[in-house]
């Protein structure tokens, strides 16, 4: 059976520190709460300057090193943000201008912390249904500090910005590494429970929009922390179910990055002991589609991942949106 596997990980983190200390004197906050509530300690936050396309170039070139392949070799570019550089055109085409790979699809897909899942399913489906292709490149990127309210202290102090980026392939040595399923879903009718209005058709520019702060993050924290863990647990069980497996198969689970409480809750109502739990949310903080992506490279560093493991990502998002990855590690 082909397979499509992750031959090369990258991730890139821009400089700048933001700690829960810094935070305690731009709003009515403290460390000891925000560690408490989330797990998170400071994150890292864009120059003026960076955009999503300069972290996500930075992460690719990292993750096309560690495939040991060169940017010609790219046959697709997706890349999943909800902080694009602009309305259009797409930030996959601003990163292939910068790697200098000309002429192959570029596209963006918007499934917000649950983007990255989104455009592995689709990534690995091109490569699948089209023997023309042989690597796609799948990058997770995002200023979220873009569209933050630096004036609400139940949003600011969640995210953080970042990059990740893998280069899928298919696998040539028939083994049984690689994808082995992908699951994805969304209920539109959580909508408004976390959106940003604001840069959409919906919201023009007028004085009285960007004065009601609409060009930034709104969320009910506690509806979408319920959802969460319902809507992620269902879609573990249920990807699990599917290939006949239980949480004693799985070696690692990564999952999205949004709350330490979350990724506990879960962990708890699975049965997943929490040393399976793979968490670094403490200095990055929620970065969206990214995090997935960077996690994974983190994992990798830190030994957490072998060859042979099958490791679970799972992640949820605005929309609401979810999804979960089974791989059997190359
Ligand atoms: N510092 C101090 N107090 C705060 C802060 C803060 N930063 N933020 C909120 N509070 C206060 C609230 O005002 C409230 O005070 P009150 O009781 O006087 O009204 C109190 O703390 C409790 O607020 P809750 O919202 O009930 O706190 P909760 O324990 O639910 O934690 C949190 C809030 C961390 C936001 C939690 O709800 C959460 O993590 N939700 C999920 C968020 C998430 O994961 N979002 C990302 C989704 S992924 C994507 O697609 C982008």
């Amino acid at each position: 059976m082909e397979r499509v596997i992750i031959r090369g990980v990258g991730s890139y983190l821009p400089d700048c520190v933001l700690s829960n200390t810094d935070l305690e004197s731009m709003v009515d906050t403290t460390h000891e709460w925000i560690v408490t509530r989330t797990g998170i300690e400071s994150r890292r936050i864009c120059l003026d300057t960076e955009m999503a396309s300069d972290l996500g170039y930075e992460a690719a070139r990292k993750a096309l090193e560690n495939a040991h392949i060169a940017t010609c070799d790219i046959d697709l570019i997706i890349v999943a943000t909800m902080t694009p550089d602009m309305q259009f055109p797409a930030t996959a085409c601003i990163i292939q201008k910068k790697l200098g790979c000309s002429d192959i699809p570029c596209f963006d897909i918007g499934a917000a912390c649950s983007g990255f899942i989104y455009a592995m399913d689709v990534g690995r489906n091109f490569l699948l249904s089209n023997p023309a292709m042989k690597n796609v490149l799948l990058i997770g990127t995002e200023k979220i500090s873009s569209i933050l309210d630096w004036e609400d202290r139940s949003t600011c102090i969640l995210f953080g910005d970042g990059a990740g980026a893998v280069v899928l392939s298919r696998n040539w040595d028939n083994s049984d590494a690689g994808i082995w399923d992908i699951l994805i879903g969304a209920d539109g009718r959580c909508a408004s429970m976390l959106h940003c209005s604001g840069w959409g058709a919906s919201v023009p520019v007028t004085v009285e929009n960007v004065e009601q702060r609409k060009y930034f993050i709104r969320m009910e924290g506690r509806e979408v922390f319920k959802e969460a863990i319902k809507r992620m647990c269902v879609v573990v069980e249920d990807i699990l179910l599917r290939n006949h497996l239980t949480v004693e198969d799985i070696a690692c689970v990564i999952p999205h990055q949004a709350n330490i409480r979350i990724i506990t809750a879960i962990g708890e109502r699975l049965g997943i002991p929490q040393e399976k739990m793979f968490v670094n949310l403490q200095h990055k903080g929620n970065t969206s589609a990214a995090s997935i992506p960077i996690a994974i490279d983190e994992a990798l560093k830190m030994g957490r991942i072998h060859t042979g493991d099958l490791i679970l990502l799972v992640a949820f998002g605005a929309g609401m949106t979810w999804g979960a990855s089974l791989i059997r590690w190359k």
